[in-house]
């Protein structure tokens, strides 16, 4: 008895910008990219594919698979740290976008882990009154945020949006455990600095752009630590192990961060699903984008056992088990 997923959706922008056409951008090259990070391709929003637009067809797409109407849905959870506006919030450009007029809307940052995040939180909402059903998004178009001169940071990221409509059910099915954590401490090794961050009165002197700023190493190092930590946390608060697990779907942050983590945490690859050869990291987008690609492939039968972690600014991170 839980809150289930009733329908998946993802909208991936038009463009894909390949490691070849990078190499005209940057001093960098395929091999590079390749060999350091596993992506080949990213997809980079244009016109009509704003953050919202994006959100708002992936959430289209889930309902219809889920059946539901966008006015039987009673909120909606975007999680993004690229809304094209700071106010209002893209989930309330989602909410009219998709006439889902019933629903309240809000936005949260959690970096990568938002998608997790605003899924546990849509699973409170359900725990407290069975009736409800939520739309939660993960969208991201990180490509209008990156600094294009910098290797370090702009091969790694792409654009686009995933979703789910979620609500309640009987069965034996839904949301099992979760396991969140977050350390602000660490803010500067991975961060972006905002349009607000122009106003002197804010003593930030100097600051460097509204880019995605990175320390690349440090980065890989908590993001393995965290999700093996959070992984462990969740199966053991469910009190089963990795071999109950159907299927792995972590944040598509890199290769050799999954496969750092695969090794970790003795995972076989055939439980791994991946996909971040071809879309690079979507930040709060990829774990929903991945999780609509392996639904569409029958790769989720309902009874299985499917875990998601993740980890990202902030620090944020969290593992998430759901019986599908
Ligand atoms: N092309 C060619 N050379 C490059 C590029 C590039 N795109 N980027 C960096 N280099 C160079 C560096 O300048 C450096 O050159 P130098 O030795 O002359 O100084 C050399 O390659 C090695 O650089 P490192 O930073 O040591 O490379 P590393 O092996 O650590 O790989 C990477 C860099 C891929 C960023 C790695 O640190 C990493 O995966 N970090 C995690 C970052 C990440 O995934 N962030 C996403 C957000 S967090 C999340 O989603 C979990």
């Amino acid at each position: 008895m839980g809150t289930v997923v009733l329908g998946t959706g993802s909208c991936l922008p038009e463009r894909i910008l390949t490691n070849v056409e990078l190499e005209s951008i940057v001093d960098t090259s395929d091999e590079w990219i390749q060999s350091r990070t596993g992506i080949a391709a990213r997809r980079i929003g244009g016109k009509g594919e704003k953050t919202y637009q994006l959100a708002a067809k992936a959430a289209e797409r889930a309902l219809e698979a889920a059946g539901v109407m966008a006015d039987e849905i009673d909120l909606v959870i975007v999680a993004t740290l690229t809304s094209h506006m700071l106010m209002p919030s893209t989930a309330c450009f989602v909410q009219d976008e998709i006439g889902a007029k019933n629903a309240f809307a809000y936005d949260l940052n959690a970096a990568c882990s938002g998608f997790l995040f605003g899924f546990d939180a849509a699973d409170k909402y359900i725990q407290a009154d069975h009736s409800k059903k939520i739309l939660v998004i993960g969208v991201e178009t990180l490509s209008s945020r990156l600094n294009w001169k910098d290797r370090n940071t702009c091969i790694l990221f792409g654009d686009g949006a995933g979703a789910v409509v979620v609500g309640y059910s009987e069965s034996e099915r839904g949301l099992l455990k979760s396991d969140f954590g977050s350390d602000g401490s660490l803010w500067e090794l991975l961060c972006m600095y905002g349009p607000q961050s122009l106003n002197p009165d804010l003593e930030i002197e100097n600051h460097p752009g509204s880019h995605v700023l990175m320390g690349g190493r440090e980065v890989f190092k908590h993001a393995v630590r965290a999700m093996e930590d959070a992984v462990h946390g969740v199966l053991d608060k469910e009190g089963i192990g990795l071999d109950s697990v159907d299927l792995v779907i972590p944040h598509q942050a890199n290769i050799r961060i999954l496969n750092k983590l695969v090794e970790r945490l003795s995972i076989p690859q055939e439980k791994l699903f991946i996909n971040v050869s071809k879309y690079g990291n979507t930040s709060a987008a990829s774990i929903p984008i991945a999780l609509d690609e392996a639904n569409n492939k029958g790769l989720i039968s309902v009874g299985d056992t499917v875990l998601f972690c993740a980890f990202g600014g902030g620090f944020t991170w969290g593992a998430v088990l759901i019986k599908w």
